[in-house]
């Protein structure tokens, strides 16, 4: 009788997607104000540290075959390194971010050159709080959306309209997790790795009738960032101490690749918060 791979106790494997991605070098990179829970201006932090750190992750988003640009850093906009934050780009349309926290505000203006001058012909700026793929994950053909912290709800609408695909809104209300990508992975299509306890019970319950079978996390892989991962369908980059969520990777097909983020994460943010999906 002939075996299948699942008898002799090899697992099937998830297959990669090359991803377009956009990333920031954290040249002016420093806490110097406070806008999440996680951020003390007091402790203190080093650029060259989270330069380097950071240089790991593009360097193995390019090994992994990914294509990376990127855009120039400015001064005085320390957290610019959250790429994420910048826009929503879904079939080659840009919609802009705004900003929340003014001390973010000048970065909008960045991105729109960015997308203008590189050639991207439908670049848009939201109207209403909006804080880019932060808040904003294309799952499948429809968009998760989140508000609480930073995205003004009414942008939920605005995104659904500009895109022309569905949004499924979801409340955030654990402060330490302010940004949907902090709470919420998408690993493929149709499938997602969340922390339960970020979001309102109403949320929970339309995360758990949409996605059956997603990865529930625990307390402790969430506080150490783990669902601030980044997917290629296959590789799944998330910080080094979310061991629990790696272990649970594994056994569905993936392979999970812990990256060490910690200097980044003085400011509130890690893998996912770098990287921007471009999509065109
Ligand atoms: N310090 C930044 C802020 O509070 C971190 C942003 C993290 N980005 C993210 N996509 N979650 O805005």
């Amino acid at each position: 009788m002939t075996q299948t791979i699942e008898d002799r106790g090899l697992r099937t494997y998830k297959s990669a997607k090359t991803r377009h991605l956009l990333m920031c070098r954290p040249t002016y990179f420093d806490v110097t104000y406070s806008i999440n829970p996680w951020m003390d201006p007091a402790k203190e932090t080093s650029a060259d540290v989270g330069l380097d750190q950071w240089k790991r992750l593009h360097d193995l988003f390019v090994a992994l075959g990914h294509e990376v640009e990127l855009v120039e850093p400015v001064p005085g906009l320390p957290d610019m390194v959250f790429s994420a934050n910048g826009a929503i780009v879904i079939d080659g349309k840009v919609l802009v971010a705004k900003f929340r926290h003014r001390q973010r505000a000048d970065e909008a203006e960045a991105y729109v050159d960015w997308f203008s001058f590189g050639g991207w012909d439908e670049v848009s700026q939201a109207e209403y709080v909006n804080e880019g793929e932060g808040d904003f994950l294309l799952a499948g053909g429809e968009i998760l959306a989140a508000s609480g912290f930073r995205t003004d709800p009414r942008s939920h609408d605005e995104v659904q309209e500009f895109f022309g695909r569905p949004v499924l809104s979801l409340e955030l209300v654990d402060p330490r997790f302010y940004h949907l990508d902090t709470a919420l992975a998408v690993l493929n299509p149709g499938e997602v790795m969340y922390y339960p306890g970020a979001f309102s019970f109403a949320s929970q319950a339309l995360l758990a009738d949409r996605f059956p079978d997603a990865i529930l996390a625990h307390e402790a892989d969430a506080e150490v960032f783990g669902l601030n991962a980044l997917s290629d369908g296959l590789h799944v980059m998330l910080p080094t101490h979310a061991v629990g969520l790696a272990a649970h990777l594994r056994e569905r097909g993936y392979l999970p690749i812990g990256i060490e983020l910690g200097e980044l994460l003085k400011a509130g943010g890690s893998v996912k918060c770098c990287t921007l999906e471009l999509r065109s």
